[in-house]
């Protein structure tokens, strides 16, 4: 159940104040009884003491004079009077006279000696009086005081707590209910406390004033809280958001970062690998230019070699015929002739390699640029090859799509084919029969045509792979070969046809040679089309 605040005060307050008035009841009513107490215990000893001072001559004179009823009946009018429960007289001689009724506790004595007075100045102790007073009766009296003074002020404590708490409950409590309720029902609404007021603005008025105020203002407050909370949820929702696409941010930032440094790496390895062929391509032309300088200063002095020879040999000839078959000089004239010819086979191999040279260097300037279809030109090399495949049963695999066309030079093209396929013949599959060369061809997507041609035969040592290209280097030097064939290959593709020649490394089995250059030449003042 649910108790009113106002209530509960009251309830209270109402105990606080007859606890209180209690105990200032009780503690009065003790002091009061107290008073009463030394009062009554004073009146009591006054009245013995005057009682005794009273009696005391006529006893000590009775004694004295041993006049035992006399003593008696003074001891039984001592008894009689009021207060007084016990009287005894004790003589000297050990005679006593006892009225009343003696008690152990509780009670009140005076005692006095009685002194006989003899020769004006002398006095001689003839006996002592002893009266009691028995407190009972005033206990008895202190009780039933004590009983009607804590009747009346409790009675009294009750009006006067019921007074204060009626007017403490229509003074306070009960305007403090009503703002109570006030706040609990409209709270927004302005304060109206309607009550009779003896004066003018009270503290309750100013108190309710003040509330109203307050909860006004605790309202606002409130409000400008509520405002603050929700704009700061609104900013942690932003500061989330904003946290959201920084990670974002950076995550792509990093990813971009690979990107650009693996773009980076891979076009670093590019460059490399152009400045790799641009330094063997510009080392293969010095080489050239080199070799072909040397084969013209050595083209004069080779043909008069040869001339000389030749003349010699006619001059052998003719001595021969002049001397006797079997004679000396026949022998002779034999010997000379086998030398000149062997002097001239010497010459003409020389002759031959410095016009290889010159062949390799020759400008193909001269040749006309044009259109033609690749497979057809691929067909035509191969069928020129016919002989030699034949002969050593070797399949040629041509893959390339029929409508690729080239616009460049044919015959070029055509020459480093026939020597790639003749290699391929005579090196890889050297003594072997039944070998397959495979020829592919494709359009790449930056305008490139690559042409791939690889074998399964005896390959290319690694070590070789920087010197296969150098003129006269040759493993077959000496049995047909003279080291020109890649040179040449090599010198067509990069220089007329501005493209590229590599030789990927293999895994062991056959080599493959791949060619990559613009589908169309453009430009003639660059490659004379
Ligand atoms: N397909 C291949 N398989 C194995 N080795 C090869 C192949 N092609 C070329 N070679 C090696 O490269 C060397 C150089 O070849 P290149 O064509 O320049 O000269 P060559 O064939 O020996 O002589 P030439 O071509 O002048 O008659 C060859 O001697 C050979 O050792
Ligand atoms: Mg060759």
């Amino acid at each position: 159940m649910k108790i009113a605040p106002s209530s509960r005060l009251n309830r209270q307050l109402a105990l606080r104040i007859v606890l209180f008035s209690s105990m200032v009841t009780v503690v009065t009513t003790l002091m009061q009884l107290w008073a009463d107490y030394e009062a009554d215990v004073g009146q009591l000893n006054a009245q013995q003491s005057y009682i005794a001072t009273s009696y005391s001559d006529t006893l000590e004179k009775s004694v004295w004079t041993l006049n035992v009823e006399l003593v008696q009946s003074q001891v039984d009018g001592i008894a009689r009077l009021p207060g007084i429960s016990f009287v005894s007289v004790t003589a000297k001689t050990g005679q006593a006279w006892r009225a009343g009724t003696p008690s152990q506790a509780h009670v009140l004595t005076t005692r006095i000696d009685l002194r006989h007075s003899y020769l004006d100045d002398k006095q001689v102790e003839v006996g002592a009086l002893q009266i009691e007073s028995n407190l009972w009766p005033v206990y008895r009296s202190l009780l039933s005081k004590a009983t009607e003074i804590l009747l009346f002020n409790g009675i009294k404590t009750f009006v006067v707590a019921a007074f204060i708490l009626l007017l403490v409950r229509r003074l306070v409590t009960a305007p403090l209910s009503r703002i109570a309720e006030h706040f609990e029902r409209t709270p927004n609404a302005t304060l109206r406390l309607e009550r009779r007021r003896s004066g003018g603005f009270d503290e309750i008025d100013q108190l309710a004033a003040q509330l109203s105020g307050s909860y006004l203002r605790l309202a606002e407050s409130l409000e400008r809280v509520g405002q603050s909370e929700r704009q700061l949820g609104e900013a942690l929702i932003d500061r989330e958001r904003l946290l959201h696409l920084e990670t974002g941010f950076k995550q792509k930032l990093e990813r971009e970062v690979v990107e650009r440094t693996q773009e980076l790496e891979h076009t670093l390895k590019r460059l490399r690998s152009t400045q790799d062929m641009l330094i063997e391509r510009e080392r293969l032309a010095a080489l050239g230019r080199m070799l072909t300088g040397l084969a013209q200063e050595m083209d004069g002095p080779l043909e008069k070699g040869l001339d000389t020879a030749g003349q010699l040999m006619s001059q052998c000839l003719a001595l021969r015929g002049q001397v006797s078959r079997g004679s000396e000089s026949d022998k002779l004239a034999r010997q000379l002739e086998d030398g000149v010819s062997q002097l001239r086979a010497q010459l003409q191999l020389a002759a031959d390699l410095i016009g290889g040279i010159r062949r390799a260097a020759q400008d193909r300037g001269d040749e006309m640029r044009e259109r033609f279809h690749l497979s057809t030109t691929l067909d035509e090399v191969v069928s020129q090859q016919r002989t030699a495949l034949e002969a050593g049963r070797h399949v040629v695999d041509i893959r390339c799509p029929t409508s690729l066309w080239l616009e460049g030079y044919r015959y070029a093209l055509k020459l480093v084919l026939r020597n790639l396929l003749s290699n391929a013949i005579e090196h890889a599959y050297a003594g072997r029969e039944g070998g397959r060369i495979e020829i592919s061809a494709r359009l790449l997507d930056d305008q490139q045509v690559e042409i791939k041609l690889s074998d399964k035969g005896k390959g290319i040592d690694p070590s070789l792979h920087s010197r296969i290209f150098d003129p006269f280097f040759s493993t077959h030097l000496g049995r047909g070969g003279a080291g020109l064939g890649l040179y040449i290959v090599h010198k067509v593709i990069t220089e007329q046809f501005g493209g590229t020649v590599q030789v990927p490394a293999s895994s062991g089995i056959g080599a493959t040679f791949v060619l990559r250059f613009p589908q169309s030449l453009e430009g003639p003042q660059q490659y004379g089309g």
